[in-house]
């Protein structure tokens, strides 16, 4: 057996009926991008099956427009918090934040790569407005100001949950005031896992969304914990793109005018996050009004959405050569010479394939194709070392976290098998 058909087989064995688990155990939910990575894994090998997961995705959209973090499409005892601490959803129980919405350029890849066309044509026509509702919320309820930059209420929203961008605004919010027990170290050592006091107020801010009745204004102007993510805007901005293109080719008849207002707004927007002296787009802490100085791969995204000018892309290929040299399993997801770089930590420093594949596709769109093949080839070694993991120790390679894992096993079917 080579090692696609451990990929596949992966997937198969996450797969509940419709939605895939990111990994057994650990993560026994539907995670919005985990999703609509794995849709793109599905796709090489069950084009029904692709479709029917970003269906299933779709059937949690909140009537406000927003496609939650988490579905819970049942009860499970080894993940916390759980459906009862989150209190959201309303056709399924689900979370009260997004994720990067990179569901709109999933789909496009799916509908671009698909052999059955007409499944596909009718699967993307049923998503379209569902997707145009969900880009709408962000533009809406995210940035109400029309600034062009979306704001995030929570570390989980941008994926990257324990990034060290997110320390210095996290540390503001509260403790919660009450005991409760962590499923995550039952699975995995606590050495590659968030500390407590994190925990303490990532629980703090999921209470306060509740209390707050997930009113969108009031937590807006509430939330003690509200940034700029710049991986969140530039996925959301290439997504939008994707969803314009989706639009015009087969369902001329949505109004799109919010999403032509958002990436007008963001295009402009995008370059007061401009660092000279970092060579990337900085997170902004909205709340102490000020850039979070730390080099981590979200940085690096506005490539993927062809946000950066080809000025701005020259200096980021250059910051990516030297930060590729610094680790030989791909991209660190914090560059290896910021002071709160940890290897083996979670988004301290771990390698993540979905994201070095955005960068990598970043850096092709502006014509960096030998940089985009040595990414590539990088990240490769951490699959040929250690197989499926959820990520990869950047110094050595060796797999962290969760086995068995969806969207690395996707990513491998999608990105890194060979023609
Ligand atoms: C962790 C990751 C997040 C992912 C989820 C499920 O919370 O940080 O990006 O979506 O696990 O895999």
């Amino acid at each position: 057996m080579n090692w696609q058909d451990d990929a596949a087989n992966i997937l198969l064995a996450n797969d509940r009926d419709g939605h895939t688990v990111p990994t057994d155990g650990l993560y026994p939910f539907q995670w919005s991008w985990d999703s609509a990575i794995t849709a793109l894994g599905w796709l090489t090998f069950d084009e029904a099956r692709a479709w029917r997961e970003a269906a299933v995705m779709f059937d949690g959209q909140w009537d406000t427009g927003m496609v939650p973090h988490i579905l819970f499409h049942g009860d499970s005892s080894t993940y916390f918090p759980g459906p009862d601490v989150w209190g959201g959803g309303q056709r399924i129980p689900s979370s009260a934040i997004s994720q990067p919405a990179v569901w709109a350029t999933a789909i496009r890849m799916m509908y671009e790569a698909a052999k059955d066309k007409s499944l596909a044509e009718a699967s993307v026509q049923t998503l379209l407005p569902m997707l145009v509702d969900y880009h709408d919320w962000w533009y809406r309820d995210r940035d109400p100001d029309e600034t062009g930059l979306v704001r995030s209420f929570h570390p989980w929203e941008s994926g990257m949950d324990n990034s060290p961008a997110w320390d210095d605004p996290l540390a503001r919010v509260p403790p919660v005031d009450w005991e409760y027990q962590r499923r995550d170290l039952g699975h995995v050592d606590s050495s590659e896992r968030p500390h407590k006091p994190e925990y303490d107020r990532y629980l703090y801010l999921v209470d306060f969304y509740k209390k707050n009745g997930f009113d969108a204004k009031r937590i807006y102007e509430g939330c003690p914990y509200r940034v700029i993510d710049v991986g969140l805007v530039a996925i959301l901005h290439r997504a939008g793109k994707d969803l314009l293109a989706l639009c015009r080719e087969l369902h001329r008849d949505l109004d799109v005018s919010g999403i032509v207002a958002g990436l007008e707004g963001t295009t402009e927007a995008i370059h007061s996050l401009w660092s000279e002296d970092d060579s990337c787009f900085l997170n902004y802490d909205d709340i102490a009004d000020k850039p979070l100085p730390f080099r981590t791969t979200a940085t690096l995204l506005p490539l993927f959405a062809g946000l950066a000018t080809a000025e701005q892309a020259d200096r980021m290929a250059a910051l990516i050569e030297e930060w590729l040299s610094a680790s030989a399993f791909g991209i660190a997801s914090t560059h290896p010479a910021e002071e709160r770089y940890e290897p083996q930590r979670y988004w301290r420093g771990p390698v993540w394939l979905h994201i070095n594949w955005m960068i990598a596709d970043g850096l092709t769109q502006y014509g960096f194709h030998d940089l985009a093949a040595d990414v590539r080839a990088a990240t490769k070694k951490c699959v040929d070392a250690s197989g499926f993991y959820e990520y990869f120790d950047a110094d050595s390679g060796k797999g962290c976290g969760g086995g068995s894992f969806s969207w690395t096993a996707a990513v491998a079917l999608y990105w890194l098998a060979d023609d």
